[in-house]
């Protein structure tokens, strides 16, 4: 009974349920393509240099204040709307929506440990290579978007 109660407050919320998953994927996305950006400059900061430890804070600041929850709250509402539209699933637009999000979480966890490779003063990468990574988030946020609006598929 309760079980029905709940699904029924989702179901006639749906629309906020949407607005909050929006608000946390461009909570996510600004984090995303801001983080590499400061590896970019962090990898030309003299090791133990006030700039460099400067750094260190922001980066570890965007990602656990804001990178690592707004992931979680993209997950937890669309979660919630599949739960509560599960015919989704069968869409192939959706198939390739997902595919492209779990590739973005893995390059979350790939920021993850270049953070914890700059904060022991060990970062083995150039800058480069931190300029090409900031441009993955991008491409994988327009197949996403592209795909859950305009369903090509
Ligand atoms: C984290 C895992 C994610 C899941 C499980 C998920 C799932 C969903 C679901 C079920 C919907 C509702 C579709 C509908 O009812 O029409 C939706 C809508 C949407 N999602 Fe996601 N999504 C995720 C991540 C993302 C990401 C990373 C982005 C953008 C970069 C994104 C952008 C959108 C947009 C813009 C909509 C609204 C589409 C519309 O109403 O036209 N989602 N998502």
């Amino acid at each position: 009974m309760m079980g029905l109660i709940v699904t029924d407050f989702l179901l006639a919320n749906y629309l906020w349920l949407k607005a909050f998953h929006i608000i946390a994927v461009i909570s996510w996305m600004a984090g995303m393509l801001y983080l590499p950006r400061l590896y970019v400059y962090h990898v030309k900061a003299t090791k133990g240099s006030e700039l460099s430890e400067t750094l260190k804070v922001m980066e570890r600041r965007l990602l656990r204040f804001i990178i690592n929850p707004a992931m979680i709250v993209a997950f937890v509402f669309g979660g919630l709307m599949l739960w509560l539209n599960p015919d989704l699933f069968q869409q192939p637009w959706m198939h390739t929506k997902l595919t492209a999000v779990i590739l973005l979480t893995a390059v979350h966890g790939l920021y993850a440990r270049w953070r914890k490779q700059f904060e022991r003063d060990a970062n083995q990468h150039s800058e480069k290579f931190y300029r090409y990574w900031n441009e993955v988030p991008t491409i994988l946020m327009i197949i996403i978007v592209v795909m859950v609006v305009v369903r090509p598929l």
